[in-house]
């Protein structure tokens, strides 16, 4: 007959289990309200839920299970799952922020460790979702910690493109955003049912961003991406004012008109005194069977808006890669798994894993923060 387990090591064996939405330890998130162990080994272990319809209570459940099972002396384990008070709830939002006050952006605070990329274009139909829904996979296959903001309000598309299909599990006015490939992601396709169109004035596209900044639980993340809306419009000039940290990624094709608009909303980034990490050019090319590249929409458009912006800028907006058109790019945004996961040979995905690992690496250092200097100082 084994020893009987001391309490201290059940409360390790439960510490290695995370909360499968929060991704922390349920030790340390206050779930863990009971947990004791009989004569014959037998564990029964109280949770609290942050809410009642959590739907991954299941998980919880097998998780903790598993864990107790494998402590020397437990014979089984019975779980008893409850649901926190308004002051634990309060609790733990608080230990969540870190003690921080309610309702402030994270990424916006000096000192912040994220990176804020804001994948912005002149025109529609780019490809600015696709190229944010598969750097966001890529990087987070890289081992980083990502999430995406769908900043496109009407015309949200990341969660088809991400595969995701649940509701955010709401404690109180703290979102827990869906995490899918890794990847925590939020977006306006979440919260209204259906197909139903969002008919927003600009003010609620500012709070409804803001909403998804401060009151989402974003953990500690490397990168944040915010998938725009096309153009130079409200979201852009919000994005500025939420995180001026942001840097802008543009997205063109090589057409000329598309890369002539792609400077534009490029140059919005003078006014805002945001910096333009770089230019993708997407559907540079479509390769034939034969190995010729057929340029479909013409040359040229991602090294010319490098170059212009460039110029206007005065630093450095290099072309940081060229996606051939790909099917199997848009098979995989119709079916929910990006094509850097579902076809990672195509010459698409590595185009888009070679631009991921360039961000990923790119060091911290200066480059990008704001400095708080006067605006003739950029
Ligand atoms: N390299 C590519 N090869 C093949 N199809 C692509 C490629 N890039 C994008 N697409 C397809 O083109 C369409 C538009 O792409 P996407 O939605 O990413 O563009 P967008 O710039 O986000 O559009 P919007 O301006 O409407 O937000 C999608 O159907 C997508 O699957
Ligand atoms: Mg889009």
């Amino acid at each position: 007959m084994p020893e009987q387990p001391s309490l201290a090591a059940l409360h390790a064996a439960l510490a290695t289990v995370d909360d499968p939405e929060i991704r922390k330890p349920i030790t340390d998130l206050g779930m863990v309200e009971e947990v004791r162990i009989d004569d014959d080994g037998a564990v029964f272990l109280r949770i609290l839920l942050t809410v009642a319809a959590c739907p991954l209570k299941d998980t919880l459940t097998k998780d903790s299970t598993a864990a107790l099972m494998k402590v020397p002396g437990v014979s089984s384990v019975r779980v008893d799952l409850g649901v926190m008070s308004d002051e634990q709830r309060a609790t733990l939002r608080s230990t969540l922020r870190g003690g921080a006050p309610e309702k402030e952006i994270p990424f916006a605070k000096p000192g912040t460790l994220t990176r804020v990329y804001a994948i912005a274009s002149g025109k529609g139909g780019v490809g600015k979702s696709s190229v944010t829904a598969n750097l966001a996979a890529a990087l987070a296959q890289q081992g980083l910690k990502v999430g995406v903001v769908d900043a496109d309000i009407y015309g949200f598309s990341i969660p088809r493109m991400l595969g995701v299909t649940g509701t955010p599990t709401q404690v109180d006015d703290m979102i827990l955003p869906p995490i899918a490939h890794e990847v925590k992601v939020i977006s306006i396709g979440m919260f209204v049912p259906g197909n139903q169109p969002v008919v927003w004035r600009g003010p609620m596209l500012h709070r409804a961003l803001n909403q998804f900044l401060a009151d989402v639980f974003w953990g500690d993340l490397d990168i944040l991406l915010l998938d725009l809306p096309p153009g130079t419009g409200d979201v852009a000039i919000s994005v500025a004012q939420l995180i001026p940290n942001a840097e802008i990624l543009v997205v063109t094709t090589p057409q000329t008109a598309a890369a002539e608009v792609a400077e534009r909303a490029g140059s919005i980034a003078v006014q805002t005194r945001q910096r333009i990490v770089g230019v993708v050019e997407n559907m540079s090319w479509l390769e034939l069977p034969d190995g010729s590249r057929q340029e479909i929409f013409g040359s040229g458009g991602g090294a010319a808006v490098s170059q212009s912006l460039t110029r206007l800028t005065g630093a450095d907006v290099p072309l940081l890669g060229q996606i051939p058109l790909d099917t199997t790019l848009r098979v995989g945004a119709d079916e929910g798994t990006p094509v850097v996961l579902g076809n990672p040979t195509s010459p698409a995905a590595t185009a888009l894993r070679a631009i991921a690992k360039g961000l990923g690496t790119r060091s911290r250092g200066l480059a990008g923060r704001s400095l708080g200097l006067s605006p003739t100082a950029r």
